[in-house]
């Protein structure tokens, strides 16, 4: 019979704690912090043993005799290198299998151990986590690895961040096998339970306080998550992992990152300049909006979260193709899915059942679709909704709010409205966002004659509370009709929409973008009674029932539904979003380097002392981020592709790029003198 692997949980303590020092062994109602952790890891049914690796310095005896004395194994070593630390105290305990666990995490449970043990063991894996993405709170987290996997990172793992945190080679290494455990629903990524600041310790004592009423423990997640919401105890609002942002922010430095070689781009677009007028088949993606000469001009190919261009150079593709990539390039069920209904033809001479099907998905998962009409694009999306919306009030002038797309009707409304007559123009009419009264000022200055009222409920700015409500009110109050065009909100913020998101529901709404995961498709969907319109109003083309397309959708529609897709985009945005934020404050740039929106799509910018938006700096921000290989426009476009490597690699040239800002502003230097191109200026802003 196979000898039973030994299996040891290491966990690392010290007292040096930059943010609450001392923390390993403060009073936790009545017992040190790190004594929650041992006592509740006696509830395991899968440990062999316990063992706490703390580092030599002096002041870490403490943590070495508590452990001793209370029958634990105590191992010493660098303080730094803690991966060193793991592996003295995986030898010294003949452990055959990790769990790697951390003394701040008081409010750890015994099954949350197990399970993740239970499926490592299970899957067979090199390296198995409950982080990524994580499904339970920030100080559940488990970790668990060979010996042998830990030997290979002590062996390849540099100095830095790989060490310090042990694990991150591992993480990165696509050759060995990993498992992301996610534990059953309810999800709750959100909570925060580690203990790094004063208030967070506060939070596991008010818990601890309510759990020790219960009996002596330990206890398990479920009773642990009661505690928490009966006690009524407010959780600390510190980032999660500002120590590992940080560490990735000490590494880095300001010097200008080298060119790339771009001399295929520059000749296809010589090519290009002879043939295709603008260079690119979509505004967004022309040159005009790139720097020149730093961002790459071609793509040849995508995988994943990766893209690479003429030349070779590989990029994390922070743009997606613009959203539509929302599980990455090449996704092989979808591709798969699509492949195999265009096997057996695509563009048929009558409907297709998959119509139908898809139609009924949509229904199920969006609140206001009764009834759905399929396009390719989202301006064919928003240009149908508006003609059913001026056929059923047989009224002409529409409001619109965000971008609607390239159409007559809307574009008419923008500095780009070269060739709209103006009879057109002059039938719609922009209104500001989270400003109702200028809403109902613009519905009153033409009473009766406003069909609808089109808008994204929301994109980088949060409707104020309230706002949605009272847009519907006055839209309905003036006998129009609510459009919310969520082509961009609509997947990225979750499979309902933002009308889900924000509990609106609307007369009709538009999705596109990520429906077909980089597929062409878009719908209409809405209440059945304006729907019917689309039995008089004309809009048909010959590739709105391409089922090739509706095949892509229904498996996008299924992984979003089924599958950890959205925990993983959370998982990664959330990384990318609080690790922009911490290094620009470690840099003292916080007050200039301006993020907001949703995690899935955050738009970033920079702005001067006086708060007036800053290209020049924001563009050599991105040429230094550009250039260690992320490709980026002017959001964080995240995908459920941006693995550990992905993000690291995103954060790490963030954190050169803080650098080089810095340094441009303390030694006085014009961000535009660093810049090897010409600064973009959009040529027209549609969001306010
Ligand atoms: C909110 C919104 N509506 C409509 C459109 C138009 O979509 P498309 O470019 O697919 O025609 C876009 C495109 O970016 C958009 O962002």
């Amino acid at each position: 019979m196979a000898k039973k692997s030994h299996i040891v949980a290491i966990i690392q303590a010290r007292m040096g704690s930059t943010r609450l020092p001392g923390k390993t062994m403060m009073d936790l109602a009545g017992t040190p912090l790190l004594n929650r952790l041992l006592t509740q890891l006696k509830g395991s049914n899968q440990l062999d043993e316990v063992v706490v690796a703390t580092s030599t310095d002096p002041a870490d005896e403490v943590i070495a005799r508590f452990a001793k004395e209370n029958g634990y194994k105590a191992v010493r070593g660098s303080e730094q290198d803690v991966l060193s630390r793991y592996v003295l105290a995986a030898d010294a305990t003949k452990a055959d299998i990790i769990v790697r666990l951390t003394a701040d995490c008081p409010l750890h449970s015994p099954d949350t151990v197990d399970e993740v043990i239970a499926a490592f063991l299970k899957a067979k894996a090199d390296y198995a986590s409950n982080t990524s993405p994580y499904t339970r709170p920030d100080g559940q987290d488990v970790e668990v690895f060979t010996r042998r996997m830990l030997g290979q990172a002590h062996a390849a793992a540099e100095p830095g961040p790989d060490r310090e945190h042990v694990t991150p080679w591992i993480r990165r290494n696509t050759t060995i096998s990993k498992l992301d455990v996610l534990h059953p629903l309810p999800h709750c990524p959100a909570l925060r339970w580690s203990v790094d600041h004063p208030n967070d310790l506060e939070f596991a004592r008010h818990v601890w306080s309510f759990l020790d009423k219960r009996g002596p423990g330990p206890f398990n997640f479920e009773e642990i998550m009661s505690a928490v919401t009966q006690s009524g105890a407010k959780q600390g609002n510190a980032i999660i992992n500002e120590g590992f942002y940080l560490s990735i922010f000490k590494q880095a430095n300001a010097e200008a990152a080298p060119p790339l070689t771009l001399t295929k781009s520059a000749e296809w677009l010589e090519r290009s300049e002879q043939v295709i007028p603008g260079g690119a088949q979509t505004y967004s993606k022309s040159w005009r909006h790139h720097i020149r000469g730093v961002t790459p001009i071609f793509l040849e190919s995508g995988s994943g979260a990766i893209v690479t261009d003429v030349d070779g150079n590989q990029y994390v593709d922070l743009i997606q193709g613009l959203l539509p990539n929302i599980l990455g390039y090449a996704h092989d069920e979808v591709n798969r899915a699509a492949h195999d209904c265009a096997c057996h033809g695509h563009s048929f001479s009558l409907a297709h059942p998959i119509e139908v099907e898809l139609a009924e998905g949509l229904c199920r998962l969006i609140p206001c679709a009764d009834m759905v009409r399929f396009g390719k694009n989202g301006s064919d999306a928003t240009a149908g909704a508006v003609r059913v919306a001026r056929a059923y009030t047989g009224r002409e002038h529409v409001a619109v709010c965000g971008y609607h797309g390239w159409q007559d009707w809307y574009i008419g409304t923008t500095s780009r409205s070269a060739g709209v007559p103006k009879a057109v123009r002059e039938l719609a009419h922009p209104f500001p966002y989270n400003d109702h009264n200028a809403l109902e000022g613009l519905l009153s200055s033409k009473t009766n004659q406003f069909a609808a009222v089109i808008m994204e409920p929301a994109n980088f700015v949060w409707p104020e509370p309230g706002y949605l409500e009272k847009v519907k009110e006055i839209t309905h109050r003036h006998g129009a009709l609510l459009i919310f065009d969520e082509i961009c909100s609509g997947f990225h913020f979750g499979l309902g929409g933002a009308q889900k998101l924000f509990g609106v529901t609307p007369d009709l709404a538009t999705f596109g973008k990520a429906m077909g995961n980089g597929w062409p498709i878009s719908c209409i969907v809405g209440r059945r009674e304006v729907m019917k319109i689309f039995e008089e109003a004309f809009v048909s083309f010959t590739f709105a029932g391409d089922v090739s397309a509706m095949a892509a959708a229904m498996k996008v529609l299924d992984i979003l539904e089924t599958g950890d897709a959205y925990a993983r985009m959370t998982a990664a945005g959330t990384k990318l979003f609080d690790g922009a934020r911490v290094m620009a404050a470690a840099e003292g740039l916080d007050d200039v380097f301006r993020l907001k929106g949703h995690q899935h799509w955050p738009l970033f910018s920079f702005v001067d002392d006086k708060g007036v938006d800053d290209p020049a700096t924001r563009a050599l921000w991105v040429q230094e981020v550009t250039r260690r290989g992320v490709l980026i426009l002017t959001t964080f476009n995240v995908c459920a592709a941006l693995d550990e490597s992905s993000t690291t690699k995103v954060l790490s040239a963030f954190a050169h790029a803080f650098k080089r800002v810095a340094k441009a502003r303390k030694l006085g230097v014009r961000p535009e003198s660093w810049l090897d191109g010409p600064v973009p200026v959009p040529a027209f802003r549609a969001r306010g």
